[in-house]
């Protein structure tokens, strides 16, 4: 038995807050039961109360004590994926406190698949809420150290996994009418969820004014550096004022007398490297204070470029003043 899970249960079981690796990002965890911890999580992160949490469960097995009314579609989606990137929201059962969803009657489902965090809940007989271990609106923690310094000294524990393998968060699907909606782009790409499903929809990304899913704010994910996500890069770089830019690609470098320095999430091509590398890049040019802007290309639309995507059209997403 490692001692450094057995230390995460005790803290868990204490009604503490504690980060837990998972296979997509870093998780701010606490029991369910717990709404004075649950009520922490909020505050740690800083984070309106009105965007519900992921309940993280041991297995498919456990799903229905905490949802009900479960569409045939779910459960061939948690077959397939479970443990894994897919998070579903369902009917919660009476077993699912308000203060998790947010008063609502819906519950965000997963079950994860780090071995690390596998063997945690073996330790538990609750299962935790845990949302990403970042403040709110800024960059998902993928190592522990990340979530060090967001976090030291506001919790008392930090289970160290790791790099997480897949680097994005999972994606979310609901059901309306028993068919599956996506409520966000992530690790688990379209293209696998529909080879089980057939076509799925896409929520309005524009309805975010009373969004289903808060994710889906389009401001979110944000490193500290200016970030501009640009498809005519050549032009762009003729007309910006930036002088020292880091550019953030796929494979390929840029050269031209404005950028400092490239930054390429994966050489040979492979999405589920960029994806892995993404946020861990993101964080890295913020902590080295040089750069005036991030310059992006977007990525193939295709597989996890989409999720990708996804998160580099939020990361340059301007507020409207
Ligand atoms: O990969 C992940 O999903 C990570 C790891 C730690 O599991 N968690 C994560 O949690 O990304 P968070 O809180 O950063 O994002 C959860 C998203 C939020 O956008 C929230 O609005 C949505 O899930 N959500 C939670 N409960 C919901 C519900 N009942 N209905 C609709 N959306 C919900
Ligand atoms: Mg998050």
């Amino acid at each position: 038995m490692n001692k450094e899970i057995l230390e995460a249960a005790y803290w868990l079981k204490k009604n503490k807050v504690v980060a837990i690796p998972t296979e997509t990002v870093y998780g701010l965890a606490a029991t369910i039961y717990s709404e004075k911890a649950i009520k922490e999580i909020y505050i740690i992160k800083n984070r309106p109360s009105n965007n519900p949490l992921i309940v993280h469960i041991k297995s498919l097995t456990e799903l229905e004590k905490y949802a009900q009314n479960i569409p045939e579609k779910a459960y061939l989606l948690a077959t397939a994926f479970w443990p894994g990137p897919l998070t579903m929201v369902l009917e919660k059962s009476d077993l699912i406190p308000d203060y998790i969803t947010a008063n609502k009657n819906t519950v965000a489902i997963r079950v994860p698949s780090h071995k690390v965090t596998q063997e945690l809940l073996d330790h538990l007989d609750f299962p935790i809420a845990a949302p990403s271990a970042n403040p709110s609106n800024c960059v998902s923690a993928t190592t522990a150290q990340h979530v060090k310094n967001y976090f030291e000294h506001k919790i008392p524990f930090i289970l160290d996994g790791g790099s997480c393998e897949k680097g994005l968060e999972s994606t979310i699907i609901g059901f309306e009418n028993s068919q599956p909606i996506i409520y966000r782009l992530g690790a688990l790409s379209i293209e696998k969820i529909e080879k089980i499903v057939g076509t799925v929809s896409f929520v309005d990304k524009k309805a975010t004014q009373n969004p289903l899913a808060p994710g889906m704010f389009l401001k979110h994910y944000a490193p500290q550096t200016p970030f501009h996500l640009e498809t005519e890069i050549t032009s762009f770089l003729e007309q910006t004022e930036y002088k020292n830019i880091a550019f953030l690609g796929f494979s390929q470098s840029i050269t031209h007398p404005k950028i400092k320095e490239n930054f390429l999430l994966s050489l040979n091509n492979n999405f589920e490297e960029a994806a892995k590398n993404l946020y861990a890049t993101l964080i890295e040019i913020d902590s080295q204070h040089k750069f005036d802007a991030i310059v992006a290309l977007p990525f193939p639309n295709t597989d996890l470029g989409k999720a990708i995507n996804d998160r580099l059209t939020r990361a340059a997403y301007k507020l409207k003043t």
